[in-house]
């Protein structure tokens, strides 16, 4: 009885800590299987939906466990090229391969005494499935090239969102790597499972985006919160964190009902409820391109904005000392838009009105224009395929012409749900 209560105690302490919201017993269950299993050092595979919250676990496992002053270390498998992910997670030796020039070494010498999280496990290809499966076993590895076993002392947390089983039976996983891998297996329940944590959910995100914004909190009315709660959350967690945050941005009005809630909630995915006929047009989603004319009307106007700058700089007989600071000025405005790189404006050179260089900041907006521009079309266009191919990877990737781990990659990048 003491014990129980203690464990629950544990489980609402993690949940403070990281932030974790929920009451289902679904979501406590996982929790606390994280917990006691954090001590050991047995791998961990942590299998759930697409943005049901499952990387919070990984961390929550080093943090519990002996191993939390070293190093934690989180490996996108999907979003690494083939050619390349045996030299990231296992290193390199020089020469080992065209461009190799140096010997590197890989995240499994790196995070020796730490915890690696490898996320999409299922992406990896067959031949790393090997390496990895030689490393939870004898604790040893090879780097790319070399025929020298290295000792480390890893500890594996694996997530993935797709039923690796299935990927067994069609050979693109190895089934030994799969019963070591979930030595230990953690569910993070999807949300029609935990049906009673959605508006609470929703409410934790409103509010956060009510401060993020400055901006009065939504308030659903009782038949939102009914359409909110009996909708198919395909997305999860992500999905309406997404949705919460599209409403707080585009919506001027605060009390929300069930007919503005249902502008944002794409018509394929509702849950119990008459499903009305809308034309193709209208099914891809107000909301969507609300969201994005916003988008492209903010980009619009930063850029008008920065040609005005520009060609006020360009206009005024400035000493080039000052058009330097001016120009350092204006470039620091933009970075977090335009600068994704570090830093790069130390180095630029703006010179007096005679040179050619002043124009470049002028040409580098449109392309970045243009390129975003093309990026919106390319999201815009897998989403349709995904829709179209009710989310099948496989198919949408065929109909696009681009393999499946390329398709993978894409909705990473573009944070598709
Ligand atoms: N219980 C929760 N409380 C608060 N936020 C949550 C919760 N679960 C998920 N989130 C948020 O939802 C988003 C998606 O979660 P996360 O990235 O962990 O999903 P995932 O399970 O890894 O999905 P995928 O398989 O697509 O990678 C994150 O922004 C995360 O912070
Ligand atoms: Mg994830």
């Amino acid at each position: 009885m003491y014990q129980k209560l203690q464990n629950k105690m544990d489980v609402q302490a993690i949940k403070l800590r990281f932030e974790i919201i929920g009451t289902s017993p679904l979501l406590d269950r996982a929790i606390d299987i994280a917990r006691q299993v954090a001590p050991t050092d047995l791998t961990v595979l942590i299998s759930g939906e697409s943005g049901v919250g499952k990387e919070v676990f990984p961390k929550i496992i080093h943090q519990l466990s002996a191993r939390k002053h070293g190093p934690y270390i989180a490996v996108n498998c999907g979003a690494i090229p083939e050619g390349t992910i045996d030299s990231e997670l296992f290193g390199h030796e020089k020469g080992s391969f065209t461009g190799a020039h140096d010997s590197r070494k890989g995240y499994f010498e790196v995070v020796n005494s730490g915890t690696i999280f490898l996320d999409e496990v299922a992406e990896l290809p067959l031949s790393t499935q090997v390496r990895l499966l030689r490393v939870l076993e004898t604790g040893e590895f090879f780097k790319v090239g070399s025929s020298k076993a290295i000792k480390t002392n890893v500890r594996v947390v694996a997530a993935s969102n797709v039923d690796i089983t299935n990927a067994i039976s069609q050979g693109k996983f190895r089934e030994d790597l799969y019963y070591r891998l979930n030595t230990v297996p953690i569910n993070v329940p999807s949300l029609k499972d935990r049906k009673e944590d959605i508006h609470l959910l929703f409410r934790k995100f409103a509010a956060d985006f009510a401060e993020k914004y400055r901006m009065p909190v939504l308030q659903l009315d009782p038949e939102a919160v009914k359409l909110l709660v009996n909708y198919k959350w395909h997305g999860n967690v992500r999905q309406l964190k997404n949705i919460a945050e599209q409403i707080s941005i585009i919506e001027n009005k605060r009390e929300i009902n069930a007919e503005i809630l249902s502008k944002y909630l794409p018509i394929s995915q509702y849950r119990d409820l008459p499903v009305l006929y809308k034309s193709e047009e209208e099914n891809k989603g107000i909301s969507e391109r609300d969201l994005l004319y916003k988008v492209l009307f903010d980009m619009k106007k930063d850029i008008h904005d920065l040609k005005k700058v520009v060609g006020d700089i360009l206009q005024n007989d400035m000493p080039s000392k000052e058009l330097q600071t001016k120009s350092n000025q204006v470039l620091q405005h933009f970075k977090p838009d335009f600068m994704p790189v570090e830093e790069p404006h130390n180095d630029i050179n703006i010179h007096p009105l005679t040179s050619d260089h002043v124009v470049e900041p002028l040409e580098e907006s449109i392309v970045i224009e243009e390129s975003l521009s093309i990026q919106e079309k390319e999201k815009d266009l897998i989403k349709k395929a995904l829709v179209r191919h009710h989310g099948k990877r496989k198919n949408a990737a065929r109909e696009l012409g681009i393999s499946e781990r390329t398709l993978y990659r894409k909705i990473k990048e573009y944070d598709i749900i």
